[in-house]
């Protein structure tokens, strides 16, 4: 009975191999952070393929509905980076005292902040979509449209370098 107890308080403890119980939200904060990255991107891909002057009607509803998964992976990815910070990282401060952890945060604010322009678009795009019609998009629309997405996608590329280094105490007061 003894030794029952303590294979149940083991196995409560810890993951098999000696490894800490406290390692399992800890990787599935981190893997909800990169599959809502890599779900933003594959959003932004998606979105600068289908940008065109006057999309028919399934091109436009793909995009209406790519962007509301963009938005809400965009979400995931910064609550699953403010866990991180808080309470899975390695300590707020190792964060929060290093510069370039908020060229990462003013990164990932500047893109949220480029694609409100593209979201309002296609919001407005809805409303003729409901009533059967067409949204009207000019060649000079469709190409504003393309740049702020390139510029989005360049931004999400930039910020994992900025990640990687940040996660490895690059930048940090020596
Ligand atoms: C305000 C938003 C964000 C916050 C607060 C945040 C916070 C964090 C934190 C605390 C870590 C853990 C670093 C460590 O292991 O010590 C991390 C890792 C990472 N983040 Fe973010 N993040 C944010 C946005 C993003 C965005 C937008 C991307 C991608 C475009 C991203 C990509 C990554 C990657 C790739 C890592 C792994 C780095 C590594 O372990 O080498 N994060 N983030």
């Amino acid at each position: 009975m003894v030794g029952f107890a303590a294979s149940i308080s083991t196995l409560f403890s810890s993951l098999p191999m000696g490894l800490p119980i406290d390692l399992l939200p800890r990787a599935a904060v981190a893997y909800v952070h990169y599959l809502s990255f890599m779900v933003c991107f594959g959003a932004l891909v998606l979105e600068r393929r289908l940008i065109q002057p006057n999309p028919g009607r399934k091109d436009a509803i793909t995009m209406v509905i790519t962007d509301v998964v963009y938005g809400l992976a965009a979400l995931a990815l910064l609550g699953s980076g403010i866990l991180r910070v808080l309470y899975f990282g390695q300590g707020s401060e190792f964060y929060t005292e290093n510069p370039l952890f908020w060229w990462k945060v003013g990164a990932y604010l500047s893109v949220g902040a480029l694609s409100l322009y593209p979201t309002v678009t296609y919001i407005l795009w809805a409303i003729p979509l409901r009533k059967g019609e067409l949204p009207q998009v000019s060649e000079a629309l469709a190409k504003r449209l393309g740049w702020i997405l390139n510029i989005e996608l360049l931004g999400f590329a930039l910020i994992p370098l900025m990640a990687v280094l940040m996660a490895r105490g690059v930048g940090l007061p020596a």
